[in-house]
């Protein structure tokens, strides 16, 4: 390749970085557009990818091991005192204005210790950007300015939706009192970023019925519960504090891939620990035989092949869905919350479920 069209900034979570190459290269290849890895450090939670076309562009919403995307206009090398003005300078001859502007940094110890120096800058930063006429609340262009570390800045650019609409990819949230376990902050972040306020609002509806395979303690149970769905709560262990009794919970003692419910269900969730491989088979089973119209699961990856394990767990839903014409839609996200895993998220798109069963 010769000049990159474009310079893409993928932040991931720290050990990741190479998922995210193997996740990136065939999408752009298979579409193709020369790329090349431009750089990575393992652990570094960031990589440089070249694009040879601009055309089709990467989106945060597609990559399961991106967090956060931007378009690179420059890389700033930045010295102990001022930091200010090379990157106004690199910015000014970039012209059209900011709608905002995030400072990110990795999501490693290393770039936890930025912080401090992050929230001080910011609004400097802000200031210089204002004098500058380079800040104009009216512009949907976000400006990232990414440090790897002190000396030196990655700003980038992202517009709308292309990248994920919280500062590093992370969506923080507060751990809720009454949950049983921590793993409700999982769901609770599917939900945000798979569904959106207004999917949630129209898909998560009191009276609506699921079922959650491997629920003990609950912290997922917990989240159906409390938007009223009734949650049959399918596992050996015992569910625990407010899931432990509640008239929503219906807790069965009983193998989640066994399990199968008399009548369809709204929801499916499934947070048991299993090959991805076997998950996928069970989810699409539940698809094929008309028992939920959507799902939110969780695939543990294993320690190497990531990339290709996802793969290879997608494909067996897609052909099995496809063999059985069912129109559905598929997003996988390795969220905040999760470790060594993504959660997918799977819903029928049109047509009614097949008729009961059981
Ligand atoms: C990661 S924990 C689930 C945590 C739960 N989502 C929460 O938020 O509290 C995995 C659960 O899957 C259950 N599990 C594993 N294999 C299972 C199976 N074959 N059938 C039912 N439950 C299973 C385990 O007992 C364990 O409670």
């Amino acid at each position: 390749m010769s000049a990159p069209a474009v310079r893409y900034l993928l932040q991931t979570r720290a050990g990741f970085e190479r998922d995210a190459w193997q996740e990136v290269e065939p999408w752009l290849l298979e579409r193709g557009v020369e790329t090349r890895l431009a750089e990575l450090v393992e652990q570094g939670g960031f990589l440089l990818v070249d694009a040879a076309d601009s055309q089709p562009a990467l989106n945060w919403s597609t990559l399961a091991f991106t967090r956060q995307l931007c378009r690179v206009v420059a890389d700033v090398e930045l010295g102990e005192r001022d930091r200010l003005t090379p990157l106004l300078a690199a910015l000014r001859s970039r012209g059209t204005p900011f709608g905002s502007v995030w400072l990110e940094v990795p999501d490693t110890n290393d770039g936890k210790s930025l912080s401090g120096f992050t929230r001080k800058f910011q609004p400097l930063l802000e200031e210089g950007l204002t004098a500058a006429g380079l800040l104009d609340a009216g512009s949907r262009r976000r400006l990232h300015v990414y440090f790897p570390h002190k000396g030196r800045a990655i700003l980038g650019v992202s517009q709308g939706d292309e990248a994920a609409p919280w500062p590093m990819g992370i969506l923080r949230l507060r751990m809720p009192a009454e949950a049983p376990s921590r793993s409700t902050l999982k769901l609770a972040e599917a939900f945000e970023v798979f569904l959106g306020r207004d999917g949630q609002r129209d898909r998560l509806k009191e009276g609506m019925t699921a079922v959650d395979l491997g629920a003990a303690p609950g912290g997922w149970t917990w989240q159906l519960i409390r938007r009223g769905i009734k949650t049959y709560a399918i596992d050996n262990g015992p569910m625990k504090g407010a899931c432990d009794g509640h008239p929503l919970v219906k807790h069965l003692r009983a193998d989640g891939f066994r399990y199968r419910p008399q009548h369809p269900v709204d929801w499916l969730v499934c947070d048991m620990v299993e090959q991805p491989a076997r998950v996928s088979d069970l989810i699409a089973a539940w698809f094929v035989g008309g028992l939920t119209r959507q799902a939110i699961f969780n695939l543990k990856l294993p320690m190497k092949k990531r990339a290709l394990a996802l793969r290879d767990a997608l494909d067996r839903i897609g052909d099995a869905l496809d063999a059985a014409e069912i129109r559905h839609t598929v997003a996988v996200k390795q969220l905040y919350h999760d470790r060594e895993e993504v959660t997918v998220y799977l819903a029928r798109v049109g047509g009614k479920t097949r008729g009961k069963r059981g």
